[in-house]
């Protein structure tokens, strides 16, 4: 057997919510050579937690890049040909560990856990007018759950070892990112602690002006700096591999997951857009050199900064906190399913919710309500309901919260997209994607190479000063094709849904009163 001879290879580890995923791309082509998946477990140890095994995650990457490794060798590709790798993640998630021992003090605070819902709220009544949006004007980020400081304050103020590790100087703070590049290039044999300005625009101790941490905010939490990683572009050489199948190779890429969906996606222009159908589901618009803040409950967040001297690029997100989530739910907490598959082939059955609406607020509402105390409902319910019916409620849901992300968008920008770009895992549900074309009125674009988030991290890798063996240019890159879906139903009956899911939402968040 032969060698294929193949122009360099950037790789990217891609920490999502529910998964961790290495993959190879050709850098000439974009083209997906090969990649492992491994499905990350959560726990819910009290009601509204949700927290996953910082090490457990370690693992799950070094397991990914290995086995993806055996298969490009048993394709004959030389893995010496990988030039770089980018590391994309899921954002906000906090965890805390010593850098004596290099061992986690506590497991990583998942982004959807709600247990600072009590610290928010007395967080917010102090605030002048009662003002979730008091740290906005620096962070571009409403008061909430969400973000990673309020995770952070918690596990200083309740977990003991955190608390004497501070006290010692051996704690270090970190998303997931930080985390992952600390451990692979040495660890507490010298690794590097570091994140990258998307990640830490997503914290709320980063200002998104200056571009670094804030002396003002880190007081305002009670943050140490000295726990922070140093914050660095999103291109450029970290530190290397220490270890493995890929010792020595430059780590050269990092951007949240979000960000690098919208770098994968090509929405290198102002106005750009697109939506990841992921564990939440998050449309980001490109908003270009300046920082647009929303009056519409949307986000404002740095989309990227692609090397050192370059200008960062910011974008207005709407986040919606359960998509792919609410699958997961009616597969281990209802079990009316066995796996996502079964729910298009159940909500095909049927094709309608017959007037049931379910609005998956589990973890409160994110964008644009931003109202923790909303909680989960199901509506509309008669005899005839049945479990296939609530399936195809639960992709409408997906479809709705987008519409409404969508709507403050437009009204935000005031230029109205005429189409939306889509990726994430479940883009593969055709069924979900032409109802979210119905919802929305506009066509949706799904390209065919779904990974969109890691070609955007290895992107980032690859176009790093020092490696360069990929420019970032859309031109560069083979044609992408897409699959276009148009809307089928009329506006007024798309209206009409539309208007009966904005009075479900009005229940799921006053349901106690
Ligand atoms: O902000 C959370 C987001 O980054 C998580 O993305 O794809 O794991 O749902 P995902």
């Amino acid at each position: 057997s032969h060698r294929i001879m193949l122009g360099p290879l950037v790789a990217a580890i891609d920490q999502g919510t529910s998964s961790t995923r290495f993959l190879v791309f050709n850098s000439t082509t974009a083209e997906l050579l090969s990649h492992h998946q491994v499905e990350i477990k959560q726990s819910f140890p009290k009601e509204g937690w949700v927290e996953e095994d910082p090490k457990e995650i370690l693992q799950s990457v070094y397991e990914c890049m290995e086995r993806t490794c055996e298969k490009l060798t048993q394709l004959n590709i030389d893995i010496s040909n990988i030039k770089a790798i980018g590391v994309t993640n899921q954002r906000e998630t906090t965890l805390v560990w010593d850098k004596e021992t290099g061992e986690p003090l506590y497991n990583a605070i998942v982004w959807l856990d709600l247990r600072t819902q009590s610290t928010v709220e007395r967080l917010i009544n102090k605030t002048p007018g009662r003002n979730k949006n008091h740290l906005k004007h620096k962070t571009g980020l409403p008061i909430s759950t969400y973000f990673s400081a309020v995770k952070l304050r918690w596990l200083m103020d309740n977990v003991n070892e955190v608390h004497e590790a501070i006290v010692s100087h051996r704690a270090m703070f970190g998303t997931i990112d930080s985390w992952l590049i600390w451990c692979l290039t040495g660890g507490k044999s010298g690794g590097v602690h570091c994140t990258d300005v998307t990640n830490a625009s997503r914290t709320m101790l980063f200002n998104i002006h200056t571009m670094d941490w804030d002396p003002e905010l880190c007081k305002y939490f009670g943050i140490p700096m000295e726990i922070l990683p140093r914050v660095r572009s999103s291109s450029e050489i970290y530190g290397l591999m220490k270890s493995g199948a890929l010792s020595g190779i430059p780590i050269s890429g990092c951007l949240g997951d979000q960000s690098a969906a919208l770098v994968g996606q090509m929405c290198f222009q102002d106005g750009q857009a697109k939506n990841t159908y992921g564990t939440g589901c998050f449309l980001l618009r490109n908003t270009g050199a300046k920082p647009v803040m929303s009056d519409h409950g949307l986000l404002t967040t740095v989309a990227y900064k692609l090397g050192r001297d370059k200008p960062a690029c910011y974008a207005l997100e709407g986040s919606v906190a359960i998509a792919g989530a609410v699958v997961r739910w009616l597969q281990d907490n209802l079990g009316i399913i066995g796996s996502s598959e079964e729910l298009e082939k159940l909500a095909a059955s049927v094709g309608t919710s017959y007037g049931c609406y379910f609005v998956p607020a589990f973890s409160g509402l994110y964008a644009p309500y931003w109202e923790p105390s909303a909680r989960g409902i199901i509506c509309g319910l008669t005899q005839f309901t049945n479990k296939s019916h609530l399936a195809f409620a639960a992709l409408e849901a997906v479809c709705f919260q987008t519409r409404e992300i969508l709507d403050a968008m437009n009204q935000d920008s005031g230029i109205p997209l005429t189409q939306l770009q889509v990726d994430g895992g479940m883009t593969s549900n055709r069924l979900l994607m032409q109802l979210q074309a119905d919802i929305l009125c506009i066509p949706v674009v799904k390209p065919s190479m779904p990974e969109t988030t890691a070609l955007g991290a290895a992107m980032a890798a690859g176009a790093a000063e020092g490696v360069s063996v990929w420019s970032l240019s859309p031109e560069d890159l083979s044609e992408v094709t897409s699959e276009k879906f148009e809307p089928q139903i009329n506006p007024e009956e798309s209206e009409f849904r539309y208007a009966r899911w904005k009075k479900a939402v009005q229940k799921s968040m006053n349901w106690e009163t």
